[in-house]
């Protein structure tokens, strides 16, 4: 099989440790960084080649230390890869999720007509939902060829410490797998040809440190990746606000942290002030995930069949969601995100997360619609879809999710003042 150069948008912590072993393990990589806007960077030939250095802090198989490591990237800008004509066939994406539409936009002219897009990034639920209706829209005005698109996932961090400059803290596993849904369903009509996921698979694979699984069957996704990239949607869900709206560590949402001795004090959950909001915010992530073959109704009077053929005005659907709102599967789902967010935010006590960093650095976008808004704009589709169903056409006047709305809506605020000042 033919390698095929491998491009990485989104120079972040993520995009460089991708770049890094994708390079170390022979493929060819091309960083695209921003497009510097001075004159004087868009005419000049430079030297493509830039310094990526990587600095390991977790211990090697054998139990050494390893320390750090600097290899020769090829970065260029999207002017550059469009300047020189070159069609991007696979496209990993590692941005932040807010910052993904811009980043495609600066380099959609370079799509290659068959071209696999990769996403891995923190909300990515919420930037695959986004990336596959903006390429269905234009699919359908321009008559453009649709990408294919692939979802990922990845443990185990590496953070930034300057550009082009990481710490790689621990061996993490990563999964790659392409949703099921009607943008697949829509793309493989018109794409029966080459099997380029068997192509990522070749290049992706070899990547020890970063165990990659690369699911090339369709009902891994369900069965394997999807339950994944769910929880860790609920975990950021419930850690990402709540540490940013409180200004704390990650272990004080559950816990109490010994300041002594750094370590946290195991108190019963049950005990914690935070405890209830993170049951509420993983209910309502159960309404709105969990799939039911048939949505039970709150309907508490009204013990009749629904019949989806009847004009039915004194159809009631009592909002917001609650826990009286969920099937017995969703009630287990949520008590499940329960524990794993407890169980996350205990393993990371002390880390000072994302969102609370962005807010530190008066950034006015954090990653709040991906996460949290992302579970509202899918509720909102689901409610839509439900009142539907029973021949009612009103959009909601009121909160679906009612804690889940209004964590979105205090960061926001949280981050639009703290960005004036
Ligand atoms: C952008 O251009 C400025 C001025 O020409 C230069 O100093 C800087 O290094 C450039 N940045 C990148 C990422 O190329
Ligand atoms: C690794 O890099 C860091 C900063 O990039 C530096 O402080 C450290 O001394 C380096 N370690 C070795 C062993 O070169
Ligand atoms: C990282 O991976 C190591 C083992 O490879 C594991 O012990 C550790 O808990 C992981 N950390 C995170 C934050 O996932
Ligand atoms: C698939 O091909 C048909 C016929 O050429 C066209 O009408 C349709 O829009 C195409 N669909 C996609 C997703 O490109
Ligand atoms: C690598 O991934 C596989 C499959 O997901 C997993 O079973 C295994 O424990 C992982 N290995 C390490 C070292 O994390």
């Amino acid at each position: 099989m033919e390698d095929t150069n491998i491009y990485v948008l989104g120079a972040g912590s993520i995009g460089c440790l991708f770049s890094y072993y994708l390079k170390k393990y022979n493929n060819n990589v091309i960083l695209i960084t921003r497009d510097n806007n001075t004159k004087e960077s868009k005419n000049q030939e430079t030297n493509f080649e830039k310094s990526l250095s990587v600095e390991f802090k977790y211990k090697s198989s054998e139990g050494k230390l390893i320390d750090n490591d600097t290899i020769q990237c090829l970065v260029k800008t999207p002017t550059q890869i469009s300047n020189n004509n070159e069609k991007i066939k696979i496209l990993l994406i590692t941005t932040k999720s807010p910052d993904t539409l811009e980043a495609i936009k600066t380099i959609e002219s370079s799509l290659h007509s068959e071209c696999t897009i990769i996403l891995m990034q923190n909300g990515v639920l919420g930037t695959y939902s986004l990336l596959t209706e903006y390429f269905l829209t234009k699919n359908k005005h321009l008559n453009s060829p649709l990408p294919r698109i692939l979802v990922g996932t990845t443990s185990n961090g590496s953070y930034r410490i300057s550009p082009l400059n990481i710490v790689h803290a621990g061996k993490g596993t990563t999964y790659i797998g392409e949703p099921n849904g009607d943008y697949t369903t829509f793309y493989h009509e018109n794409n029966t040809g080459s099997d380029n996921l068997e192509l990522i698979n070749h290049q992706f694979s070899p990547l020890q440190e970063l165990n990659i699984t690369v699911y090339t069957e369709a009902k891994d996704y369900t069965l394997k990746l999807l339950p994944l990239l769910q929880t860790k949607l609920i975990v950021n869900a419930c850690l990402n606000p709540l540490t940013a709206l409180f200004e704390c560590l990650n272990g004080w949402i559950v816990d109490i942290i010994d300041t002594e001795s750094q370590t946290i004090k195991n108190i019963n959950t049950k005990d914690h002030p935070c405890s209830s909001m993170i049951k509420e915010i993983c209910q309502e992530a159960a309404w709105v995930l969990v799939d039911d073959a048939k949505d039970k109704i709150n309907n508490d009077n009204n013990n009749r069949e629904n019949d989806a053929t009847q004009n039915d005005q004194s159809f009631n659907f009592e909002l917001p969601i609650s826990l009286k709102h969920l099937s017995e599967k969703a009630k287990s789902q949520a008590e499940e995100w329960e524990k794993s967010v407890i169980d996350v935010a205990k393993k990371t006590c002390l880390n000072r997360n994302s969102m609370l960093q962005d807010i530190d650095a008066k950034r006015v976008t954090t990653e709040i619609e991906f996460l949290n808004g992302f579970l509202v704009k899918e509720a909102t589709k689901k409610y839509i879809r439900i009142l539907q169903e029973h021949s009612v056409f009103e959009t909601p006047n009121q909160p679906i999710l009612k804690v889940n709305e209004m964590l979105v809506r205090l960061i926001k605020i949280k981050s639009w003042i703290r960005s004036q000042n």
